[in-house]
């Protein structure tokens, strides 16, 4: 192990990331993710996931309890945490998930399922190996031709108060005191600047935060944090490439832009300086999003045409909500409204996608556009008005194609 990853070891094991019990995270359901690629399995049987530097499994345990019929195995440095992941593990019977030690730099001793992991997770990991590149090629040589990495990493723009806190500590209390010892110096420093530097930006709770994630924020041994333009030279570097965010809507010039006037400029730009642009006036303080081998690509969109006969699903990371209302005895109801992660509600108007997804929001197999349309023609909803509800809900995300193979 080198000297870096060890300083890293050390740190992380007195203060295991993250804080918190068994979550969902949004970019980690396995069928949803394989379905932006354009590449598809040639193999059967389950499908395995690897986590890339899982800490204290959160998240991986949340996907295993989740998708019940996909392996999954979580590596991490971190002995302490991975004993506590396992132990989780354990104490929810859960027999699709396991963990071990292992070096991303190396992954000396990792077991390879045939053919590679179909989905990598790696979250917030990779900017801190002692050389990202070397990390994310020896993920690709483990990730499946038609695989896929879900991953972030930290935007350095979108970091920028945060870094002048870190440098502030750093020209204060230094780096080689352990960390234990700078915590509470680092924490009044940082509460200081409460009020100035970090008001109004991302980073306003940080004095708030609990130990583990102050430590992981700001007093992280190692840390290499990126820019659109970095980010795709290391893609170029190791043979990767750009598949999507996984929040398109947050770099999405349509909804950064009001002004029409700047939004026509906007879209003559190309999709990657339009990123540049949204990270220049948004705050970004992550990327979030999907990789690929060099020669996979974006799955391309479906011809309506075919809807009758095309499979799709319901996006799983979605959460519902309906407002219902009791009048003499009988319910009504008055909205449906969706949403990712810890995003807000979106409310739905009445109209044909908001009765296909009333029809749907349950719906947890796979279904044929056909199927749907002859559902909503009881409904009284026409083919026509039904088959721009699928492409509706298919441009929000809210409903996916799976690929055959994995349905
Ligand atoms: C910020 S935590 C993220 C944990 C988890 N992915 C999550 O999102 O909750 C970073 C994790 O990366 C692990 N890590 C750092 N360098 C590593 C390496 N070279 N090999 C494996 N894991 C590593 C740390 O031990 C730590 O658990």
């Amino acid at each position: 192990m080198d000297k870096i990853t060890e300083k890293i070891r050390e740190m992380y094991e007195l203060f295991p990331y993250p804080a918190g019990g068994v979550t969902m995270r949004l970019g980690a359901d396995a069928r949803l993710l394989l379905s932006y690629g354009k590449r598809t399995r040639q193999s059967r049987g389950p499908l395995h996931v690897l986590d890339a530097g899982c800490g204290r499994g959160i998240g991986l345990l949340g996907c295993a309890v989740l998708q019940p019929d996909v392996q999954f195995l979580g590596i991490d440095i971190n002995r302490v945490a991975l004993k506590e992941a396992a132990d989780q593990a354990a104490a929810r019977g859960l027999k699709n998930v396991r963990f071990m030690e292992c070096d991303l730099m190396t992954l000396e001793g990792l077991t390879v399922p045939e053919g590679g992991f179909d989905i990598i997770y790696s979250s917030g990991v990779l900017h801190h190996l002692s050389d990202p590149a070397q990390g994310l090629r020896k993920l690709k040589t483990v990730c499946a031709p038609h695989g896929l990495i879900s991953f972030m990493v930290y935007a350095s723009y979108g970091r920028q108060p945060l870094y002048r806190m870190i440098n502030g500590a750093r020209i204060l209390l230094g780096d080689s005191d352990p960390v234990a010892e700078r915590l509470q110096p680092a924490r009044a420093l940082v509460e200081s600047a409460r009020d100035t530097i970090l008001k109004n930006t991302p980073w306003y709770n940080t004095p708030d935060v609990s130990d583990v994630e102050f430590v992981d924020r700001c007093l992280n041994p190692n840390e290499t944090s990126y820019d659109i333009d970095s980010m795709w030279t290391l893609f170029d570097e190791c043979g990767m490439r750009f598949i999507r965010w996984l929040e398109p809507d947050k770099w999405s010039v349509e909804k950064a832009l009001e002004q029409d006037e700047l939004l026509a400029r906007a879209r003559t730009l190309s999709e990657r300086d339009q990123y540049r642009l949204i990270e220049q006036i948004c705050w970004r303080p992550s990327f979030q999003m999907v990789i690929s081998h060099a020669e996979n690509s974006p799955r391309p969109g479906y011809d309506t045409k075919e809807v009758r006969s095309t499979l799709f699903a319901v996006n799983p990371e979605v959460s519902y909500s309906l407002e219902t209302r009791s009048i003499r005895g009988a319910q009504r109801i008055e909205s449906l409204s969706y949403r990712f992660g810890r995003d807000e509600n979106v409310r739905l108007k009445k109209g044909p996608m908001t009765t296909a997804l009333m029809i749907l929001k349950d719906q947890n197999m796979p279904f044929i556009g056909e199927s749907l349309i002859k559902v909503l023609a009881d409904e009284g909803v026409s083919a026509q008005n039904a088959i721009r509800a699928i492409s509706e809900l298919v441009e929000l995300n809210l409903v996916y194609r799976p690929h055959l193979s994995e349905a």
